[in-house]
């Protein structure tokens, strides 16, 4: 139809494309076909054309028709050419005359090399997406003359250094998936709009030396080298080393990283999965603004305060990480971490040390001076939490934990704990007392615990429970002060629940996970009470129980309503023993009996035998 604006062509097996005569179409989708030719004047009647998806066909060929093609369509804001095959001098053909283009996508294609010409008839360019090719090189005046380009995605190439990073007009850079071992930019005045910048997954061995005026807040370095030198001051200056090598400084010595991250306004930062053996406490607390901290899979084992003092004096300066909020330490083999280390954490409310091996340790009054600080004996330090009073969520699975004493906690206003599968954990009686009025998760699955090491005080906002994976038999009644909204119980050794207490916590709970129990089927009032107060189940169907002839399905017996139980429980257990006594104490007395006749018998009547 003449007045058709949008055409939706995909998922066919077109393979030649002649004229169309859709003068109002603005939106032409011809994405996965096999299409090989269009026709010079193929799109030559489309004049109010602005988005051509043409990904996932096999446009490198006919490039002197599809070129024309492609060039009479000089009104399209959105190109899509993904996925074609396409080699550099098919993509420098394809997009010329394109002065309005906008976005071009260009991923899972053949590009090895971006030439300065490339763009030069497309300069609106705002957003430009190649990843998945295999891209080495990029000629200098590539991209700086596109003035409008915001985005510009080259994920998944081969590019291996970025010596000059000049795109002052870029907001969002994806440079991850490649090989680069160093990101540059010479020092200059002009400021930079760069905000997000991903470098994950490549070979740096240093930290970015960045623009120096720039609005970076999103930095994402994981997957990298960055730490594999030994200690930060080497990896700093190495870093400059190389700066000053690249722009071929002779005279001036300066501490080019450093100087440039001090004025980033970076809030987040992801440095896990590098290769990290000490904390780089100089560098990171350069960043006033930082909020989010990744650090989790280096192998740091200890964070010790090695800060290189300012003045002669030799004492250890006090750094702070003011705005440091959210900080991920899992999985570095962590067994120290100075004091001096937590209380540079002043807004800290997220801290995630699983799969480590710190030893929590009671709340102590004083906490030692920065003077005194020694290097610590780091097998036996323990670390004291309750020194973290903005502390919210903090998680301990893992830690081959030995010890929970009193106290703890008890300084915090925790929200979150987590202390899931430390089985060795011996909690001294009352381990928990400590713990604040304010934790609303408590999860304490995998420790091993019975339902004699456990008692809980009230916690009056607690609302998630998870004690799945121990041995316990009995909810603590003490949780009864509690608004609990879900509990998990899963795993554990319970013949039957307190009905009563479902009862009392009947006001909040909605859910409850109670398979991998060994209930009895008889005493099952609890299930009752559950279903009446329309509380979810959800595994009731993975849910066995036993009766004194089998184990079934608890919902299967329900539904069958057994005549097994038709004894209350408890008395047909007694009945039962009771049987069995009176059938052996018989058996004896008739033996017995026997065997007292026969000798009468055998001696004096004889003659009966
Ligand atoms: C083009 O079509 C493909 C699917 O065939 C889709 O994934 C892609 O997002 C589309 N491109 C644009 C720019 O909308
Ligand atoms: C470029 O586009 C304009 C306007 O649509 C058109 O007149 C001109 O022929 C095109 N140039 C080429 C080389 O196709
Ligand atoms: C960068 O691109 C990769 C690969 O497509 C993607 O996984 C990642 O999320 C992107 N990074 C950002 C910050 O968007
Ligand atoms: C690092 O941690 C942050 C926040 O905890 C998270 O959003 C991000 O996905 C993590 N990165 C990786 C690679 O897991
Ligand atoms: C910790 O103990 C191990 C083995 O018991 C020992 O090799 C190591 O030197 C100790 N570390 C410190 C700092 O004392
Ligand atoms: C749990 O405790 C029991 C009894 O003390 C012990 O036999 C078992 O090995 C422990 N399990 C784990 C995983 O530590
Ligand atoms: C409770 O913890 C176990 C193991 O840590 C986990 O598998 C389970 O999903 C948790 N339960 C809920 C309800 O999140
Ligand atoms: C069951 O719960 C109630 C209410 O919390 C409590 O008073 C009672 O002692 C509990 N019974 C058992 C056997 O624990």
């Amino acid at each position: 139809h003449g007045s058709l604006r949008r055409l939706d062509l995909s998922n066919n097996f077109i393979r030649q494309l002649h004229t169309l005569a859709l003068p109002y179409l603005e939106q032409l989708d011809l994405s996965s076909n096999q299409l090989d030719l269009i026709s010079e004047g193929a799109f030559e009647n489309l004049a109010r054309l602005e988005e051509l998806n043409l990904s996932r066909n096999v446009l490198n060929n006919n490039l002197g028709s599809n070129s024309k093609a492609l060039q009479s369509v000089s009104g399209l804001k959105i190109l899509d050419l993904s996925m074609n095959g396409l080699r550099d001098e098919a993509v420098e053909r394809y997009l010329q005359n394109k002065s309005s283009l906008d976005q071009l996508k260009m991923s899972g294609n053949a590009l090895t090399r971006l030439s300065y010409s490339l763009f030069k008839e497309s300069k609106g360019l705002r957003s430009i997406t190649i990843e998945d090719n295999q891209i080495s090189v990029i000629e200098q005046g590539t991209f700086e003359p596109l003035r409008h380009l915001e985005m510009l995605n080259l994920a998944r190439n081969n590019l291996a250094h970025i010596c000059d990073f000049k795109l002052h007009q870029v907001k969002y850079m994806n440079l991850s998936w490649n090989s680069i071992e160093f990101f540059v930019t010479q020092e200059d005045n002009l400021f930079y709009r760069l905000e997000i910048l991903d470098l994950s997954h490549n070979k740096l061995l240093y930290f970015p030396i960045v623009p120096k005026m720039n609005r970076l807040k999103y930095l994402h370095l994981q997957n990298n080298m960055v730490g594999a030198l030994n200690s930060e001051a080497a990896m700093v200056s190495e870093a400059n080393a190389l700066y000053s090598e690249i722009i071929k400084e002779r005279t001036v010595r300066k501490n080019n990283l450093h100087s440039n991250w001090r004025l980033m306004p970076l809030i987040y930062i992801d440095l896990s999965y590098n290769h990290f053996r000490s904390f780089p406490l100089e560098t990171l607390s350069l960043l006033s603004s930082l909020e989010t901290l990744n650090f989790s899979h280096n192998c740091l084992q200890n964070i010790i305060w090695k800060v290189r003092s300012a003045n002669a004096s030799g004492y250890r300066r006090q750094l702070f990480f003011s705005s440091l909020k959210h900080l991920n330490m899992q999985s570095n083999g962590l067994v120290y971490i100075s004091p001096l280390f937590l209380k540079a954490l002043t807004q800290i409310e997220t801290l995630n040390l699983q799969d480590n091996s710190v030893q929590p340790c009671a709340s102590m009054d004083h906490l030692q001076s920065p003077q005194s600080t020694q290097p610590m004996n780091t097998n036996t330090s323990c670390i004291v939490f309750g020194q973290l009073s903005t502390l919210k969520h903090l998680n301990l699975k893992e830690n081959n934990i030995e010890v929970l004493q009193p106290n703890t906690f008890q300084k915090n206003s925790l929200i979150s704990l987590n202390l899931a599968r430390n089985p060795r954990m011996v909690m001294q009686t009352k381990a928990f007392e400590g713990v604040p009025k304010t934790l609303q998760s408590l999860i304490i699955s995998e420790i091993n615990m019975t339902s004699s090491d456990f008692s809980l005080p009230c916690m009056p906002m607690l609302t998630q429970l998870n004690m799945s994976s121990n041995r316990l038999d009995m909810i603590p009644s003490s949780l009864s002060c509690s608004p609990l909204r879900e509990i998990d119980i899963r795993d554990n050794r319970f013949v039957s629940l307190n009905h009563s207490l479902i009862r009392a916590l009947s006001e909040h709970l909605k859910l409850i996970y109670v398979s991998g129990n060994h209930f009895n089927c008889c005493d099952s009032e609890w299930l009752t009470v559950l279903n009446e107060l329309e509380i979810k189940l959800p595994d009731i169907n993975d849910t066995v129980c036993f009766t004194i002839y089998e184990n079934v399905a608890m919902t299967g017996y329900r539904k069958k309503t057994s005549s097994d139980c038709l004894f209350h429980p408890k008395s047909q257990e007694i009945h039962f023993g009771q049987m069995i006594i009176i059938v052996i104490f018989v058996a004896v007395i008739l033996t017995v009996l026997i065997i007292s006749i026969r000798k009468v018998c055998c001696t004096q009547i004889s003659f009966i035998v």
